[in-house]
């Protein structure tokens, strides 16, 4: 890897999905409510997202209405799927067309395996908020099988093998946070690196639980735990509701600077923590936090 590592992730799924939605709430600052304005996307739209200061995201987004698909998979098939490092391919879970997505899919899967062999799919059941809440699981299991299934066996014509990971979204609550962390954190280098570190920190500062979210988009980019918690949301309900936080901010035209929540149980401190990223660090209630932030401003030079 070079100094600006760059890695191309290819963004897809048929027109409607919600690619842009997703994109622009994560990356650009949009608030759910406002992705109702966004119009269909023509063709590509290439956005370079710096993440981590070094790295640099080429995020195609894929206009998904069908003349544009087919070019995909005839005249641009090269160009499109050469050197990436992550198919993310959106389904929209209310789609009326399913044999079709299902096929084009398929294509997608097919032109990547030949092209870019190597890269990892995620597959997005999105909109999840318009299934109601007792079905969401059956029918996030239902259309995983499926995708399962034709994968393998577009892998196995092809003598390849893909890895995928399936994740169920929606713009409306923190699961889209929890898809995109998975994605990223598949993108950082060094992570296992930083984690380590993370881990001897923990250790100095006796912390329950240390977190690690990138400045701009505050997905997870590293953690370490050194108890049980029960809510297994709960980094993507701090995404979530830090990303609002720091929206409402900024429309006021303020800045946040760092965060502390305690009570007899537990203290949650967050902080600017290298350039990049901010820091959460998850103690006991009756820790001083003048000497936690203390230790996280001369912690920050080992980690940047
Ligand atoms: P193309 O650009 O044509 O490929 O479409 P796209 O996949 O980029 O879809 P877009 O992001 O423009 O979203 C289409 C519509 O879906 C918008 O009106 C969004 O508000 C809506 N939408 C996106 N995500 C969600 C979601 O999670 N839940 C619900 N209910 N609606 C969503």
């Amino acid at each position: 890897d070079n100094a600006m590592s760059k890695r191309k992730v290819l963004l897809m799924g048929k027109s409607g999905a919600g690619k842009t939605s997703m994109r622009s709430i994560i990356f650009a600052n949009y608030i759910a409510r406002d992705c109702d304005r966004l119009g269909p996307t023509l063709e590509i739209e290439h956005a370079h997202v710096r993440f981590l200061g070094n790295m640099a995201l080429h995020l195609w987004d894929c206009g998904g209405q069908e003349t544009f698909m087919e070019n995909y998979m005839t005249s641009q098939r090269d160009q499109i799927f050469k050197n990436v490092q992550v198919l993310i391919y959106v389904f929209d879970v209310e789609s009326r067309e399913i044999d079709k997505d299902y096929r084009n899919y398929q294509g997608c899967l097919e032109a990547l395996l030949q092209n870019s062999p190597a890269a990892t799919v995620f597959c997005l059941i999105h909109k999840m908020d318009l299934v109601s809440e007792e079905n969401r699981n059956k029918v996030f299991q239902e259309k995983v099988e499926d995708i399962q299934r034709i994968t393998n066996s577009t892998a196995e014509r092809l003598h390849s093998s893909a890895t995928i990971e399936c994740h169920p979204s929606s713009i409306w609550d923190e699961t889209l946070y929890k898809a995109w962390s998975a994605i990223v954190y598949h993108l950082v280098p060094n992570v296992t690196a930083m984690e380590q570190k993370l881990n001897q920190f923990a250790d100095i500062i006796e912390a329950d639980e240390i977190l690690l979210f990138e400045k701009a988009t505050f997905l997870v980019v590293a953690q370490v735990s050194k108890k049980e918690f029960t809510d297994h949301h709960r980094f993507e309900k701090v995404s979530n509701i830090i990303k609002q936080f720091k929206l409402s901010c900024s429309r006021m035209g303020a800045q946040f600077d760092s965060i502390l929540v305690r009570n007899s149980e537990f203290s949650a401190f967050i902080d600017s923590f290298t350039n990049n990223t901010y820091i959460m660090s998850i103690c006991d209630g009756n820790i001083s936090t003048a000497a936690v932030s203390m230790n996280i401003k001369s912690a920050r030079k080992h980690f940047e």
